[in-house]
């Protein structure tokens, strides 16, 4: 942006106030923590004896960041990591636990210090779920099945009693099962047809002991490979007589997606790019659209009564490292654009309700497209974290369907890419709106016919930064922050005017 005022384009849309539609899992909220770089040691996990603050050894201030944003849930421990992963080698006096190697992430020597009791005490710190991903790749199935009876059954089962003369006597509600991660590549090389098969077996095995009910969830497509989600749909619902006692083996399904520029994953860099590189980004990013709409699609085909979910348990930017850093530990900077990233993917989270059930952004902490870096017992807050907490009245709301009428576009890669991105919500008398306006260099005033119902504004903020590559350091921790926007209602539509590249919500009251 130069010092001259920026251009100014319209866009007008329309809610209808009083349709409500598919409730929005609060978990496509969810996060995901691997023993990846600096995400898990030297992130989550300072041990007890650090001088960061902590509660038995995880660090406070990520958690009280964390918790600000409601966080659902947490994926844990990959990856491509969990397919490495053995549960045993992380329980038990932690000076006895085996060192392993990292293979997957810089080839480090991994202590264990952080295993199955911390990420259920982290758990029940942040509030949030445990979504628990099992080791199919180089696991057995005994191994998982036991994992799942260590960490939720009650009795004097012999899991249970491991679990007990490790210190924990109740069981841990566990929700969440991943039947390992990316099958057909770090996860094993397996072609859909085998691991669909595997997927059913080990389902098998891993029971809901006691009131536990677990959600096992398939390992899923990349992208748009659509064929690996019809296997697993077709395994999964064709299968005569060998589902669980009249339940599914499996009850969701996954799907990753990581955005760039188009030229391919860690080819460039998260700050100091160009006009062209983030409109592209913004057209890979808007690209998670036709992605879910073609996994929906597949899905519905057969599974019309909606029984199975889908989870994009992997999604984010992913850029080149940080200079001086590790390539092995992703660690990358986030700015306005990451954000952007993430305001799109959220609209079309919630759009796809019905079907979207659960998304986990990759990672939390000092991992790819982070919600707070941290530098020694300093700690950033990104442009990111900002579209979660911005967002979070959408949690378990209804979705509010928000038809764009008039928008304006750019040509990115001969496809109009269009420059305003919305979805809104609704529960207990409010609702919320979020806009992510893509434009670089315009501002656009927006006018949203309010249908339905009455509403007033309670209150409005914008999220933005002296240009899209804007970030936020241990130096300038809120470069890239919240700030009120104006917005008013006039005969009955919402009229905002969003800055150049730009997030806002909008939280109505309504009569
Ligand atoms: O999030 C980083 C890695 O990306 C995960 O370990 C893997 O599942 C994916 O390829």
């Amino acid at each position: 942006m130069g010092d001259s005022q920026p251009m100014t384009t319209t866009a007008r849309a329309v809610i209808d106030l009083d349709l409500p539609g598919d409730r929005i899992s609060r978990h496509v909220y969810g996060h995901f923590a691997e023993h990846l770089g600096r995400c898990i040691y030297d992130g989550f996990w300072v041990g007890e004896d650090s001088e960061i603050p902590n509660v038995r050894g995880i660090r406070s201030d990520i958690v009280e960041a964390l918790r600000e944003l409601d966080i659902p849930n947490l994926r844990w421990p990959g990856g491509c990591f969990a397919d490495t992963y053995h549960w045993r080698d992380g329980i038990g006096p932690r000076d006895e636990r085996p060192r392993i190697a990292n293979t997957n992430w810089g080839d480090v020597i991994e202590n264990n210090h952080f295993g199955t009791h911390e990420f259920m005490d982290l758990c029940d710190l942040l509030g949030a779920d445990a979504y628990v991903n099992g080791n199919i790749g180089s696991g057995t199935v005994q191994e998982m099945a036991d994992w799942v009876e260590y960490l939720t059954r009650d009795d004097d089962s012999p899991m249970a009693r491991l679990r007990r003369e490790n210190g924990r006597d109740e069981p841990w509600k566990v929700p969440f099962w991943g039947l390992g991660n990316e099958a057909w590549g770090c996860g094993g090389g397996m072609s859909a047809e085998y691991y669909a098969e595997e997927a059913r077996r080990y389902a098998t095995f891993a029971h809901n002991h006691g009131g536990n009910r677990l959600t096992r969830i398939a390992a899923g497509a990349n992208e748009d490979d659509l064929d690996w989600t019809r296997v697993l749909m077709k395994t999964l619902m064709e299968c005569h007589g060998c589902t669980l006692y009249g339940n599914l083996a499996y009850q969701a399904v996954s799907f990753h997606y990581y955005t760039h520029s188009g030229s391919g994953i860690n080819t460039e860099d998260a700050t100091g790019f160009d006009e062209r590189q983030y409109y592209e980004t913004m057209a890979y990013a808007a690209g998670i659209e036709r992605i879910v709409r073609g996994h929906v699609a597949v899905m519905d085909s057969y599974d019309p009564d909606n029984r199975v979910g889908l989870v994009c348990d992997e999604w984010g930017t992913w850029w080149n490292v940080e200079e001086g850093t590790n390539p092995g530990f992703l660690f990358q900077q986030n700015t306005v654009r990451d954000a952007l990233v993430a305001g799109i993917h959220f609209d079309v989270f919630h759009r796809y309700a019905r079907r979207v059930t659960m998304a986990n952004i990759a990672q939390t902490v000092n991992v790819l497209q982070a919600m707070v870096l941290t530098d020694g017992d300093r700690l950033v807050l990104t442009p990111t974290y900002h579209v979660f907490e911005m967002n979070k009245g959408h949690q378990d709301a209804e979705n509010l369907t928000a038809h764009l009428r008039e928008v304006p576009t750019a040509t990115v890669r001969g496809q109009q890419l269009q420059l305003v991105s919305m979805s809104a919500s609704t529960k207990d008398d409010t609702a919320l709106v979020s806009l992510s306006h893509l434009s670089a260099d315009a501002e656009c005033t927006v006018t949203v016919s309010l249908r339905g119902r009455a509403a007033r504004v309670t209150r409005a903020r914008v999220l933005t930064g002296e240009s899209v590559g804007a970030y936020n350091d241990a130096d300038a921790p809120d470069r890239v922050a919240p700030r009120p926007l104006e917005a008013r209602i006039e005969d009955d539509a919402l009229v905002v005017t969003l800055p150049p590249h730009s997030f806002a919500t909008v939280e109505l009251a309504l009569d």
